[in-house]
């Protein structure tokens, strides 16, 4: 059985952990919220690289983690290839806003990106973003939406701010300064892992024509790879779940309940 480390600002990272679980049953995951320090979206780079290095630092002390799931785009975008630096051996599996399953889906090349101000501002992303458009056989054009305070919301569950920033942002994204002959976006980028929590609401207001896309079963697939572990099967032990958060273990204990069916206890997380 392997201990995998799981990691976000929040909650968000449960929407990875869902995935993770489906695809590796029988093994033990450790998630930690670092509810204390969300979001981490409007933060700097320092901040959001020191937090993720303290947080991995105790995953692997206290609970001697095989691989860790980084399940929040700003950290991966700011602080992945450092913390790979750190601990070359152990496996490390990131999550960035996934342009390039959108720009195979997409029908018309315009793709929409919903994702943190840090995410969206991190040479890691302009740097994927440029690779695609330079290979691309046809052309493809990215519109980046930074969605300040939403997943801050997400993280309250505050029910009417999860609301009133979603239309504002769709609208941003999909209509401000869109002159009447051009191509509509056909696909828009969860690129935050706490957007999925708001997909429904995302997708209705982005209409039927728009496909969305976000990244957990990807990153889970991957993770199961990259440590060498056979495909789920009917009949396989349930994996096991630790929360710990640095904020309020009861709030994630709510979040993991409400979206993942989750009877777990979250614990207190001092780093
Ligand atoms: N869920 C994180 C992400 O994927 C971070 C959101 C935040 O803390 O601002 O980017």
């Amino acid at each position: 059985m392997k201990t995998i480390g799981v990691f976000d600002s929040g909650v968000g990272g449960l929407s990875v952990l869902r995935a993770l679980l489906a695809e590796l049953p029988g093994q033990r995951f450790v998630y930690a919220a670092d509810g204390g320090h969300a979001p981490y979206g409007e933060r700097t780079p320092e901040f959001v690289s020191q937090r993720t290095h303290l947080v991995t630092q105790h995953l692997r002390e206290t609970y001697a983690i095989d691989a860790l799931v980084v399940a929040c785009n700003t950290a991966t975008a700011l602080a992945i290839d450092d913390l790979r630096l750190q601990y070359p051996h152990m496996p490390i599996v990131g999550v960035e806003p996934a342009l390039k399953p959108a720009a195979a889906l997409s029908r018309n090349g315009r793709i929409g990106v919903l994702a943190t101000r840090g995410t969206l501002g991190s040479a890691r992303v302009a740097a994927l973003r440029d690779r695609l458009v330079a290979t691309s056989p046809r052309p493809l054009h990215f519109r980046f939406q930074p969605c300040d305070g939403l997943a801050g919301a997400i993280e309250r569950h505050d029910t009417a701010a999860i609301e009133t920033l979603s239309a504002r942002y769709v609208h941003e994204l999909l209509h401000a300064g869109v002159s009447g002959d051009e191509e509509p976006i056909d696909t828009v980028v969860l690129g935050c892992t706490h957007y999925p929590f708001a997909a429904d609401l995302l997708g209705e207001l982005s209409g039927p024509g728009v496909m969305l896309v976000e990244t957990g079963v990807p990153v889970a697939r991957r993770t199961r790879e990259v440590l060498g572990l056979p495909a789920p099967e009917e009949g396989m032990t349930p994996a096991s779940t630790t929360l710990l958060s640095t904020g309020d273990p009861l709030a994630l204990a709510d979040a993991a309940h409400r979206w993942l069916g989750l009877r777990v206890d979250a614990h207190a997380l001092a780093v």
